[in-house]
């Protein structure tokens, strides 16, 4: 029988971060960087010596850090051993190396055999629940915690709706999330890795292997708590950001659902149900995105067309994504903004054990951050590290989203601290929803 490598505090790093040369990666190294600095010793990993050692030198002269004492480490996704010597030498690591579909599951493996705590910023439902599925238990029997989508995927929406559960004076039934991103004048921009696994989601669709998935690894029905929440139609105009909007097709609802399961199962909680959509800009540009989104689908299904979507990245998404990404100037002047429209039983409902065939309370609350994909995802996975290092978790491993590995920790104070900011924008406690 094997030996179970049990999660330790005796290790050489507190910090590993794994695919630090990439483009989102070098964001995460200066938010480690920052954040460790004194504190705890950290180390970057990566295929290529030479791509690490310049990322640690851009780091260090534009932070103006002392970096001698950051560990370098080559380690490739393909090296099994490799990936065993980073897991074993660190704490936590922190991987930045996607598509996850692709280089993800021997990462998430080697974590779990060597006792190191993982977390990921993959926005890959497949990915995150075939890592569930195949990795859950181990990961518990070792102590060990493995939590994706760590970036703004997930943690803003997922950690936004406990924000309202617990703010909420009685019983919250529904939220409804709506994501607006925000650009300045020379507009907002994404790096080819995003896009990549863009593709590979949409492609991996029709060979229906999330939906089987599922079925094996949610066999109970979720149980609903209140009245059914209303879908809405495909564009709608929300009163709330006063704004058209769509269906948000990432992996928020998925992860939002896998954390309500947990809260059921494991915390003898009610289940939030939830729905989240994006506002655009105007109308036109709902159906420029349906006009052009219907043609990428179409090529997604195909080996030839996947091909030709990625040569030509700039051109198939109308200049979003690029190898080169967004500048700084641009990243500077771009944030968003989820605005979360809560409504459940009040406390007065709740109290009298009557509850009425009607929601009677609303809630209205905020989470705001700069731009969200390099500068809003290093603070999130950042943060949600520092709360393993510093903090006792509520659970004692497992595969996790990130409210069910975080609710309970002080990881929303922090986020608060660091630029992601959970408000609450009203309440009001009668009335019918
Ligand atoms: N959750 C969110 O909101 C969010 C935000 C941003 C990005 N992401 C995700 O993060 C991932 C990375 O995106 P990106 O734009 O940063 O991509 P990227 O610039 O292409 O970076 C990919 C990294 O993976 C490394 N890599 C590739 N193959 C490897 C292998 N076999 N072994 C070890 N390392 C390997 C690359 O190393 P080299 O430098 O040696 O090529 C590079 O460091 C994507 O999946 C993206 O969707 C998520």
């Amino acid at each position: 029988m094997s030996q179970v490598i049990m999660a330790s505090s005796e290790r050489e790093f507190a910090i590993v971060v794994f695919g630090a040369s990439g483009f989102t990666g070098q964001y995460v190294v200066r938010e480690v960087a920052k954040n460790c600095k004194g504190k705890f010793k950290w180390a970057i990993a990566g295929r290529s010596k030479d791509k690490l050692e310049k990322v640690l030198q851009e780091t260090a002269s534009e932070l103006g850090l002392f970096v001698g004492d950051v560990g370098i480490m080559v380690a490739d996704c393909s090296d099994e051993a490799s990936l065993s010597t980073m897991c074993s030498a660190a704490r936590i690591i922190l991987n930045c190396v996607g598509p996850y579909r692709f280089y993800g599951e021997p990462v998430v493996k080697a974590a779990v055999e060597n006792g190191c705590h993982h977390l990921d910023i993959s926005g890959e439902p497949e990915f995150l629940e075939t890592m569930q599925h195949k990795y859950h238990n181990k990961a518990v029997c070792a102590g060990v915690h493995v939590v994706g989508t760590c970036g703004f995927d997930s943690i803003p929406a997922d950690m936004g709706v406990v924000f309202t559960q617990e703010s909420f004076p009685g019983e919250l039934c529904h939220l409804e999330s709506f994501l607006t991103l925000h650009s300045g004048p020379k507009g907002s921009k994404g790096h080819y890795g995003t896009y990549q696994s863009i593709i590979y989601g949409i492609a991996s669709e029709r060979e229906g292997n999330l939906k089987n998935l599922r079925k094996e690894l949610f066999s109970k029905p979720m149980p609903k708590f209140g009245p059914k929440l209303a879908r809405r139609s495909f564009i709608s105009y929300s009163d709330e950001v006063q704004k058209w909007c769509i269906p948000f097709l990432g992996a928020d609802p998925s992860v939002v659902i896998r954390t309500q399961r947990h809260n059921v199962e494991v915390r003898d909680k009610k289940p939030v149900q939830y729905g989240a959509y994006v506002s655009q800009p105007s109308l036109m540009v709902i159906f420029l995105f349906l006009f052009f989104g219907f043609f990428f689908y179409i090529l997604c299904q195909f080996k030839k067309g996947r091909q030709l979507l990625e040569k030509h990245p700039k051109f198939f998404s109308c200049g979003f994504f690029s190898h080169e990404g967004p500048t700084r100037e641009q990243m500077a002047e771009t944030s968003f903004s989820f605005v979360m429209k809560g409504a459940g039983y009040s406390k007065k409902a709740v109290q009298s054990g009557d509850a009425p065939a009607k929601l009677d309370c609303q809630m209205v609350t905020k989470v705001t951050g700069p731009e969200a994909a390099y500068v809003a995802t290093p603070i999130c996975m950042v943060q949600a590290a520092m709360v393993i290092l510093e903090e006792t978790l509520p659970n004692s491993g497992g595969v996790l989203t990130p409210a069910a590995a975080f609710t309970g920790t002080s990881l929303i104070d922090r986020l608060n601290e660091n630029g992601v900011v959970f408000s609450v924008l009203s309440c009001k406690e009668s009335g019918t929803y």
